[in-house]
């Protein structure tokens, strides 16, 4: 079975572009995978250090998993700080990893902001943990949104790099895996991680401004629907979501230039697990007073039982705990057999 790896950061509400660029995908590919899901709390020290409530954010992230249909028992849900092999494995990458490849890291850039000699050095190594929470389970298939893109191709760049300089180490210890890069066979150590970012909403965007990504960070609670938003929060962002005068088109390509009547065609399609081809065959000539009803609709439909399962998911902080005390013990003895190959390829005595 193909073996998947996620992460999401315990900052702030989840939300929809979360929910459909990534968790929606996890639960989707439970079916015929191994999967492995993980709050990444230590990522979410990269940008700040003091969290108001660390705790919290990570019960948070987690119930979300639980809600939306993650099931912890037949698949493993963690917290990152549980299992020390990814940080062991991050340094390890960090001494592989190149600072020209960190350089072109167009997120480190954005999330540094001008004062780039303030950011923090974790910030800046931030990609090579990523790598690490992956190939420390050797994960061949990892579902995120487009804005990931870029440090799952530098988690391939850390991968190659290393099998390339262990190449006669992993060879020796016998723990090699027969891969193809391009049409090369190659005797490698860690896999090269498939991206899983496909879908009608890879990348979705403001509810204000449909040039701009929804986050977490928006000043604008309006630019975004948060997974804990009630159903009149969600028809009023919806109802106030921008759009422009016109009606939608009946095909794909009169989208085109219409960040914002691409952005909630997408929206719509990828909640009713359709494609944006099918809904403009369903409302395409129809205007937006027409269209947004129909998606409060939806999305409330959609939204409404994770939003209260959530809720009542939070109120037993105990239950949770113990998923992710069951969950960081079965991902840590994992782990550990990675990290013990790994030792012996590089010639630590342990
Ligand atoms: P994070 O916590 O910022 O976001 C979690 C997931 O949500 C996706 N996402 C979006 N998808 C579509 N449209 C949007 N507007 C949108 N905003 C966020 C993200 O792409 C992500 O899949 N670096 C990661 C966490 C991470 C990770 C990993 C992911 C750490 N280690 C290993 C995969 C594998 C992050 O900051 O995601």
């Amino acid at each position: 079975k193909p073996l998947v790896f996620s992460g999401v950061q315990p900052t702030g509400n989840l939300h929809l572009g979360n929910y459909l660029g990534a968790i929606r995908k996890f639960v989707a590919l439970q079916a015929n995978n191994d999967c492995i899901y993980c709050v990444v709390d230590m990522h979410a020290l990269t940008a700040q250090l003091v969290h108001e409530d660390m705790p919290g954010q990570i019960r948070s992230i987690t119930a979300a998993f639980l809600a939306a249909g993650i099931d912890p028992e037949k698949h493993i849900v963690f917290n990152q700080s549980a299992v020390p092999q990814h940080a062991e494995l991050a340094w390890i990458f960090n001494c592989v990893a190149r600072i020209g490849w960190m350089n072109r890291m167009t997120q480190f850039k954005d999330k540094a902001g001008k004062d780039r000699e303030q950011a923090s050095l974790g910030l800046y190594a931030y990609p090579s943990l990523m790598a690490a929470d992956i190939l420390v389970y050797r994960a061949t298939h990892v579902p995120v949104g487009d804005d990931q893109k870029q440090h799952l191709e530098l988690t391939r760049d850390i991968a190659m790099k290393f099998n390339m300089d262990y190449m006669e180490h992993i060879r020796r210890a016998g723990y090699g895996i027969d891969i193809t890069v391009g049409d090369e066979p190659v005797h490698a150590y860690f896999p090269m991680v498939e991206p899983l970012i496909d879908g009608p909403a890879p990348r979705v965007m403001s509810l204000r401004d449909g040039t701009k990504k929804m986050s977490k960070s928006d000043a604008s609670d309006l630019s975004r629907i948060n997974l804990l938003d009630d159903e009149e929060n969600i028809s009023k962002k919806i109802r106030k979501a921008k759009t422009d005068p016109d009606g939608l088109p009946s095909e794909i390509a009169g989208l085109a230039g219409r960040p914002e009547a691409d952005n909630l065609v997408g929206i719509y399609a990828a909640l009713a697990d359709k494609s944006k081809a099918d809904v403009l065959a369903a409302f395409g000539g129809q205007q937006f007073s027409v269209f947004k009803p129909a998606l409060v609709d939806l999305a409330v439909h959609v939204l409404s039982p994770i939003t209260g399962e959530m809720r009542r998911l939070m109120a037993d902080p105990g239950h949770i705990d113990t998923v992710l005390r069951d969950g960081s013990a079965r991902a840590r003895a994992r782990a550990e057999v990675t990290m013990k190959q790994v030792r012996d390829i590089i010639g630590f005595i342990y």
